[in-house]
């Protein structure tokens, strides 16, 4: 069978990137143009900008994609795009160029799940990764245990319920002077820090042992730095960033053990912006280790925001036979077990 390659887009918050993945695990090319040290300039991603930037950048990293991977779009079997969740102006940027894209030199649409697709970005990572399998993902907009059936098929074991992990990471940076988006800094800084100078808590939701809140962690930072200005005492920002650190990571960690026991999984799979994160994936390879899952993690090119991750996943909606019609929309939010349905042109809720 010859193989399918796809042109895949994705520009659902400031990156905006287009690559050409073949059988879904084969990235032919793969183009970013991030807008971070614009957004930085304000301490967040403006929604206007984005848009704005996107539909400046679109054609240039699309037509970049294809030269990079040595193709036309001849040789292209189907134009994938991210249509949800995300900013919905940004979406809609990516959304109506792919549209239109795929109506003009008539291929197939594919709508993809912006958090499908980051778990798919371990597809990409290992060849030899098939569902099923449970999979932590944490990114700035997200903070989901998935219990991944297939390709196809996602149940939700535990959720945030307030801010997403890397919010909850880019918060906590703010408050103590690092730029936009405060993640990596906070990996960075704590690196040099002791875990246990500061005492903050972990907090645990009633009535879920798999749901997260990460709101009292990051306000427990905030207060510990108000209280330190008021007394005259200086922050070390390195040891805060590590206590920080190993707080969400021990959250993390504990509820997603939990539910691969509950579940009988043992195949753990990590995904989303945070998975970067190296305080993460030391704690998560240890206690894998000791419970005897293997685990999967994406490689670090591969877990922030990109468009091959868009690729890997639209192949499996492709051979699905999951279309989009000319019409189709962006959802700024979209819970990922809810499928696309063809006929009606849009997501829904599974039976
Ligand atoms: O998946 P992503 O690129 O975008 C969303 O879909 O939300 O995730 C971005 C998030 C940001 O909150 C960023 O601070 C966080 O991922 N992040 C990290 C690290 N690298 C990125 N958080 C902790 N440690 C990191 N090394
Ligand atoms: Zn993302």
């Amino acid at each position: 069978m010859d193989k399918i390659k796809i042109l895949a887009i994705e520009s659902s918050c400031d990156e905006t990137a287009a690559a050409v993945v073949e059988n879904g695990r084969n990235v032919l090319s793969s183009v970013i143009s991030s807008q971070v040290e614009e957004h930085k300039l304000y301490g967040g991603v403006v929604p206007e900008i984005a848009s704005r930037r996107h539909a400046e950048n679109i054609v240039y990293v699309v037509d970049k994609a294809l030269s990079d991977a040595e193709c036309t779009l001849d040789d292209i079997d189907a134009i994938a795009v991210t249509y949800a969740p995300g900013l919905i102006g940004a979406l809609l940027v990516g959304v109506n160029f792919a549209k239109g894209l795929a109506m003009s030199a008539n291929k197939p649409l594919v709508p993809v799940h912006h958090i499908k697709g980051h778990i798919a970005s371990n597809y990409i990572t290992h060849p030899e990764l098939e569902p099923p399998f449970l999979c932590l993902v944490a990114s700035g907009g997200h903070s989901h245990i998935v219990d991944v059936q297939s390709y196809s098929e996602y149940r939700i074991i535990g959720r945030t319920r307030d801010d997403a992990a890397g919010e909850a990471y880019d918060k906590a940076a703010r408050s103590m002077g690092f730029d936009y988006p405060g993640g990596i800094y906070i990996d960075k800084a704590a690196q040099n820090g002791n875990p246990n100078a500061y005492k903050l808590p972990r907090p645990k939701v009633d009535g879920s042992e798999y749901d997260f809140s990460f709101s009292g962690l990051k306000t427990a930072v905030i207060n510990t730095i108000h209280n330190a200005q008021q007394k005259g005492i200086e922050i070390n920002t390195d040891d805060l960033s590590a206590s920080f650190q190993q707080a969400v990571c021990e959250i993390l960690c504990d509820r997603l053990i939990k539910a691969a026991h509950a579940t009988h999984h043992n195949k753990i799979v990590l995904a989303g912006g945070v998975s970067a994160n190296s305080g993460l994936r030391k704690m998560l390879t240890e206690q894998c280790e000791q419970n005897g899952f293997s685990l999967y993690m994406p490689k670090l090119s591969l877990c922030g925001d990109n468009a091959a991750m868009i690729g890997a996943q639209a192949y499996y909606e492709y051979i699905n036979g999951v279309r989009a019609k000319s019409d189709l929309n962006a959802y700024a939010s979209l819970p990922i077990d809810w499928v696309f349905n063809c006929e009606k042109n849009a997501p829904e809720k599974p039976m």
